[in-house]
């Protein structure tokens, strides 16, 4: 029987958070090496299902009518599965392939034992793996780009406030500096037009960059507990940044500058530009939050960066804050050990995770 696998990482955002919502700004991320792995196997008869272990009891029937996967009851824990699915295939239909049934299984190692998530972006991985596993499946050529614009057609549709920053991560792996498309251009565009139109078409603004850095860079990531929701934090911000048009422009524009001047500081190994990068983008972060009364650094994450300052390193919050991570970039190596002890002490966890960067299109 065919069987075809597929893993994706999860990501961490480095730099940009926030701005990077707004068309033509930038942010830079990094995939890490937890995956969530799928696998679909060709199906017998009519219908199929969808197992996502921890997510699902038992394996999720459905049928194919019309050319859509229904399925037999509801389960809203597979809306991300179910888009992706439906994209995926409205492009190889679009392509003349004519569709199959089978058995999708995923597995996460981005949920840890508790069932509460790390933040390290779950649902972005659970798009990029079904995109990626079902152009394979139907036997088609594919690209990073194709599978990224493909996840993302997945996630407009399900309205989640969100710059797309993981979708890219995810899907290129290594250091990315991404910068984000003009949504409302491509949506229409979208209404209008097929997935294979849509797909095929130039998205303004967007950029997805590798960055070529040269020797692993250390840096520490510190879990705070608390996950945040970062659709809604990002909601609050979008909702309040019209009270002061000039402030949020200053923000983006501090932001910005700042993922510009890490971006060089990384690939040229300059630590001093990286801390100086890493401090202009928090102080940024931090005004931002209070300027539209959101909690974007929370007390924790303010004691997981100054621990880290104390000892040489530059440190920030992590995706949309509010709890959740943090990183740090330590520079001296020797204090590595001293950083997750302190860190420990005050209840923040650090997250032995690494970077991952992908060799070939898998
Ligand atoms: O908290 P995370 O890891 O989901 O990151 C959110 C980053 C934001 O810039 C705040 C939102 C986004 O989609 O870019
Ligand atoms: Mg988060």
């Amino acid at each position: 029987m065919r069987e075809v696998k597929t893993k994706a990482p999860g990501k961490l955002y480095i730099a940009g958070e926030y701005a990077v919502v707004e068309p033509g700004y930038s942010a830079i991320l990094t995939a890490v090496d937890l995956f969530i792995h799928l696998s679909l196997t060709e199906a017998e008869g009519p219908g199929g299902t969808i197992y996502s272990a921890g997510f699902t009891d038992q394996p999720a029937k459905w049928q194919r009518i019309k050319n859509e996967i229904q399925l037999n009851t509801p389960a809203p824990a597979l809306h991300y599965v179910l888009a992706a699915i439906q994209t995926t295939e409205a492009y190889v239909t679009d392509l003349g392939v004519p569709l199959k049934t089978y058995h999708l299984h995923l597995k996460s190692e981005l949920d840890n034992d508790a069932g509460y998530k790390l933040g390290v972006g779950s649902s972005g991985a659970v798009t990029v793996a079904v995109v990626r596993g079902l152009l394979k499946f139907y036997n088609q050529a594919f690209t990073d780009e194709l599978v990224y614009k493909l996840s993302v057609l997945a996630q407009l549709q399900l309205g989640v406030n969100s710059s797309f920053g993981d979708l890219a991560a995810i899907t290129y792996t290594g250091w990315i500096k991404y910068t984000s498309f003009e949504r409302e251009t491509v949506r229409a565009f979208f209404e209008k037009h097929s997935v294979k139109e849509t797909v095929e078409t130039i998205w303004p603004k967007l950029t997805i960059e590798r960055l070529a850095i040269p020797e692993a860079i250390n840096f520490l990531i510190g879990w705070t507990g608390r996950p945040a929701s970062s659709d809604q934090l990002v909601g609050a911000v979008q909702e309040k940044k019209q009270q002061s048009h000039q402030q949020y422009q200053y923000f983006l524009q501090e932001s910005q500058t700042a993922v510009d001047q890490l971006a060089a500081a990384l690939t040229q190994q300059n630590t001093e530009a990286m801390a100086a990068a890493i401090h202009k983008n928090r102080c940024a972060l931090v005004q931002m939050g209070q300027e539209t009364n959101v909690q974007i650094e929370t007390p924790l994450l303010t004691n997981l960066c100054e621990i880290a300052q104390h000892h040489g390193g530059a440190a920030k919050t992590s995706g949309a804050g509010g709890g959740d991570s943090g990183i740090a970039f330590i520079f001296n190596e020797k204090k590595i050990a001293a950083v997750i002890s302190d860190w420990q002490a005050a209840g923040i966890t650090h997250l032995p995770l690494t970077i991952y960067q992908k060799s070939i299109t898998t």
